[in-house]
Formats: structure tokens, C-alpha cells, sequence
């Protein structure tokens, strides 16, 4: 491919098809292996993320133990407890919470703990000086781009951060350096639904693209210079989405 040339029709489709159809899936796991080559394809993508100063500061810890799963599990019934006493005084939104399905621990086919670690390559890490959480978003952009390849390969990604820290470290010997920054739950599914499910069921809303795009400053949301591509992005939240591909 030569700089300059885009994908073919065929294979942007395919691209931003994976994007609109991923989602995090926690309660349509069905039972059956990711093969090895498939699991392979997804970690190599991840591997293959942006990292500032090029410093790769992932690692994957694979997961099928079902007694190491279910410690992580018990660290989720643990948080999400104390999450929902956050709510006390909202008997509406607490009995919403309640009802949502937040993780896929047991159910799903492996587990997988995406780590950062701050010394690889360091100390001095080139485009890390100014900003230290460069080093956690690429880890981020790890992550979306085994969620997206997951996708391509069928298989549903679930995130569960109602976790401790603290407990994921002690439960799978993490060194004190090194930063739990992903708790993914990977498998088969019974179907990737059409919208989120805490846009199905009311929990919040899909935002319109033209409610979150600023026009040369934090703020400014019309802005005359801007106006054709308000007025596109205006048609875009109309149809929503794949619409408009
Ligand atoms: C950093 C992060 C943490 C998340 N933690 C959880 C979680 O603990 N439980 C859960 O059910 N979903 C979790 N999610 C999934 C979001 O709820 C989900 O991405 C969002 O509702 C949009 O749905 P979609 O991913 O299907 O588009 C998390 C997502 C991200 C990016």
C-alpha cells in the first residue's frame, strides 16, 4: 500500500463495520474455545497498538483457572456492592443498577489482564516527559485494538472494572511497579446486540456527535468558519451512525 491510498471500498466497510458493531458483551457468552490462532490474531493486534515513545508498556495475562476467576469474581460481587451503596438516597437508579448484568467472569471463555508498566524501556521514555499518562493510554489504545479485532473474529470483549486493584495484584502476583489497567473477559457470543446495554435500557443516552465536537476552543459549539461541517455532522445525527457510512 502505497502512503497516500486508503483502503478499498470493501475493506473500509469491513473496518467500520468492526467499530459499530463491537460491544461490551457480558451476558451472551456461549461455551466454546477461541482457537489458538484467533486468540493469537486478537493479542497480536493489541501488540500492535500506538505506545508513546514506542515503549510497548502492555502485558497480557491469560486467564482460564476457574479458582483464579472466581477470587476475581469475588472482588467484583465485593465493589459492586459498595457501588450500589453509592446510591443510596436514588431508590430509582439502584434498582436500575442492580438489575444490569456488569461482568462475564465465569461464563466466558478466557479472562485476560491487560497490565502497564511504567520501567519498560525507561526511565527515559520519549514523549512521556511532559505528560506521565501517555503511558497508560497506549495500554488504552491496546485494548481498543484487541476489542475491535476481537470483533472481526466474532468473539464478544467484556470490560469489568467494578474490581479492587489491590485484589487483582495479590491474585495474580502482579509486582508492585506494574499497573492493573484491564479486566477483559473474552469469548463466543449468541449475538452482538444493536445498541449498548446500558443505552436499551435507558441508563443513559447515545450523545449526538455534534454535542461533543468544540470549534477552536473548549466550549464553542457553532462557529461560522465550521458551519458546512456542522450542518454534516447535523445530518449525521439524524440517521445515526452506520447510516452513514
Ligand atoms: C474503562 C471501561 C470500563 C468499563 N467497565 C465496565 C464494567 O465494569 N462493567 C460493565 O458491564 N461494563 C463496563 N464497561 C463497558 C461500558 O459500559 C460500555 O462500553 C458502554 O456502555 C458502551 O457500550 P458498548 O461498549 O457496547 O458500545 C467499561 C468500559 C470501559 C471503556
Amino acid at each position: 500500500m502505497t502512503p497516500n491510498e486508503s483502503l478499498t471500498g470493501s475493506e473500509k466497510e469491513g473496518f467500520y463495520k468492526a467499530i459499530f458493531s463491537r460491544r461490551d458483551v457480558r451476558s451472551h457468552f456461549v461455551s466454546r474455545e477461541i482457537p489458538n490462532d484467533v486468540l493469537v490474531r486478537i493479542l497480536n493486534a493489541a501488540h500492535h497498538a500506538p505506545s508513546v515513545g514506542f515503549s510497548q508498556p502492555w502485558n497480557f495475562i491469560l486467564i482460564k483457572d476457574s479458582a483464579v476467576r472466581q477470587r476475581v469474581r469475588e472482588s467484583f460481587v465485593r465493589e459492586r456492592e459498595r457501588s450500589i451503596s453509592m446510591l443510596d438516597g436514588n431508590e430509582r437508579r439502584q434498582k436500575q443498577y442492580v438489575s444490569l448484568k456488569l461482568e462475564g467472569i465465569i461464563e466466558s471463555a478466557i479472562n485476560i489482564c491487560v497490565t502497564y508498566d511504567p520501567t519498560r524501556f525507561g526511565p527515559f521514555v520519549l514523549g512521556r516527559t511532559s505528560i506521565e499518562e501517555t503511558g497508560v493510554y497506549s495500554v488504552a489504545c491496546a485494548i481498543q485494538n484487541l476489542w475491535l479485532a476481537a470483533r472481526a473474529e466474532g468473539v464478544g470483549v467484556g470490560w469489568v472494572s467494578i474490581l479492587a486493584n489491590e485484589d487483582l495484584e495479590k491474585i495474580l502476583a502482579i509486582p508492585p511497579h506494574v499497573k492493573p489497567v484491564a479486566y477483559l473477559c473474552l469469548g463466543y457470543v449468541s449475538e452482538f446486540a444493536e445498541k449498548p446495554d446500558l443505552e436499551r435500557t435507558g441508563w443513559l443516552p447515545r450523545m449526538d456527535l455534534a454535542d461533543v465536537v468544540c470549534y477552536e476552543q473548549w466550549g464553542v459549539y457553532r462557529l461560522e468558519s465550521w458551519s458546512a461541517l456542522s450542518t454534516a455532522m447535523g445530518k449525521m445525527s439524524e440517521g445515526k451512525r452506520e447510516d452513514n457510512m
